[in-house]
């Protein structure tokens, strides 16, 4: 069984994706086929989507807030929180999921780069808040400021990501030069920019791991180690040892 080793310098940037919460129940992208009730998941995420049915992609979020708040983090979550108690400054978690799973687990520094499951914003306003409310019929929530659409917090197909989320990433990067080790946990590499990280990590000089019950061939080639297995069960003696 393979071990990370760690020294005092050594900087640990992690990229999860929707394999991590697999093991907690909730479906990965590839799990749904790509079609949710037979349409296309860019229908129900995407800009397009809610300008034109607001109510459908409404019912999809509020199906997703029911199933994640039914959920709990699994040993993958809680072993990469045990690693920042850990490491510290020396630590930071990148994650495209939205589900608050890696929050509940005690992740702290912590970048959620496709946004959050359960916040809302004004389309206009745009400030992001706090919002566990289910929608599945009209009326649909809109602003108290400007009367515009509430819509979930989440990145959509087609977006732009925090330009400030990526700089404090690419400045971590540097920072830690040839001292990083960039781990991608239960991600299929699929979605750029997050796919390109792996990338970015070997331009400095850094290792690159890649950890994924089923890997994704031409993303595993980008990596030099490779480990095949259910996030839950390998993190643990990844970090810690049997
Ligand atoms: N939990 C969530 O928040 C969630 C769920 C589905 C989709 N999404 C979104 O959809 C997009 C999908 O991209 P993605 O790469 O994250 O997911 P993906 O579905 O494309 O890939 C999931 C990867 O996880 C692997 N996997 C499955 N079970 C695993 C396990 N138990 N342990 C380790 N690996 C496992 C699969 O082999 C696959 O490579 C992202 O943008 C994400 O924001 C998020
Ligand atoms: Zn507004």
């Amino acid at each position: 069984m393979k071990r990370l080793q760690l020294d005092d310098q050594t900087r640990v940037l992690v990229l999860t994706g929707a394999g991590v919460s697999a093991e907690s129940g909730v479906p990965t992208f590839r799990g749904m086929n790509g079609l949710w009730e037979g349409h296309q998941v860019e229908e129900v995420a995407s800009p397009e989507g809610f300008a034109a049915d607001p109510e459908l992609v409404w019912r999809f979020y509020s199906l997703r807030r029911d199933g994640a708040s039914k959920v709990q983090p699994n040993p993958g979550h809680h072993a990469l929180a045990r690693l920042e108690a850990a490491l510290g400054e020396r630590f930071l978690l990148v994650t495209q999921n939205v589900d608050g799973l890696h929050a509940r687990a005690g992740s702290r520094r912590m970048l959620a780069i496709h946004g959050e499951l359960f916040q809302s914003r004004c389309e206009q306003c745009a400030q992001p808040f706090a919002d566990a409310h289910t929608y599945f019929a009209r009326p649909l929530p809109t602003c108290a400021t400007c009367g515009r659409a509430i819509r979930p917090h989440i990145v959509w197909f087609g977006e732009m990501l925090d330009p400030a989320h990526l700089e404090q990433v690419y400045r971590f990067i540097d920072e830690a030069g040839p001292k990083l080790v960039f781990l991608a946990i239960g991600t299929s590499g699929q979605v750029y920019p997050a796919s390109g990280l792996v990338d970015a990590a070997h331009a400095v000089g850094g290792k690159t791991w890649l950890i994924d019950a089923a890997p994704s061939e031409g993303y595993a080639a980008r990596f030099d180690e490779l480990v095949i297995g259910k996030s839950g069960e390998v993190l643990p003696p990844l970090f810690f040892g049997p």
